[in-house]
């Protein structure tokens, strides 16, 4: 083997290796996030059954935290050869979470419990929504 060649290959090894070191970190983050989605939605739930706003606050925080962690994987790392037709409304439910959080923030601010309610059924209705896409 030539030296340009002993070059070309140590380049490949390595893009092999970072994209799959990519792959392995990238995998349990989505598994993680969701069920870091589905601990904090029960939590505000439990915040909005007690009536209280602070509580409710902490969780809305958390919730669009996830929502950005969710925002920064893309998309075409867990779609497959199903799926991937679904690629806009997949795009679509991650957006609209994020949208729902942040008038639910809005609304926190002006004290308005209900509005923050509707939101949060709101977000509720979009994880089905994402999940029956995903439904083999
Ligand atoms: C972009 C689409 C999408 C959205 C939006 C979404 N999910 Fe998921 N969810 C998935 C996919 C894909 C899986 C399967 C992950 C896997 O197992 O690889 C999943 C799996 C899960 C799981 C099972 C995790 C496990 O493996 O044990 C839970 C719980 C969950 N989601 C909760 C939620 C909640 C709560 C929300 C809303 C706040 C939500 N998800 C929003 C796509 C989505």
């Amino acid at each position: 083997m030539s030296k340009i060649q002993k070059g070309i290959k140590k380049i490949f090894l390595v893009l092999c290796f970072a994209c799959f070191a990519y792959a392995e970190n990238t995998a349990p983050n989505l598994v993680n996030i969701m069920l870091n989605f589905e601990k904090e939605m029960s939590l505000i739930q439990e915040a909005f059954l007690k009536n209280s706003q602070t509580l409710v606050e902490v969780r809305q925080r958390r919730l669009k935290n996830l929502s950005d962690q969710l925002r920064e994987i893309p998309t075409s790392f867990y779609l497959d050869k199903k799926t991937h037709k679904f690629q806009n409304l997949i795009d679509l439910r991650i957006m609209r979470i994020d949208e729902e959080l942040e008038a639910m923030g809005k609304a926190l601010k002006r004290k308005d419990m209900d509005f923050a309610f509707q939101n949060y059924l709101n977000i509720l209705n979009e994880c089905n929504s994402c999940h029956i896409l995903f439904r083999r």
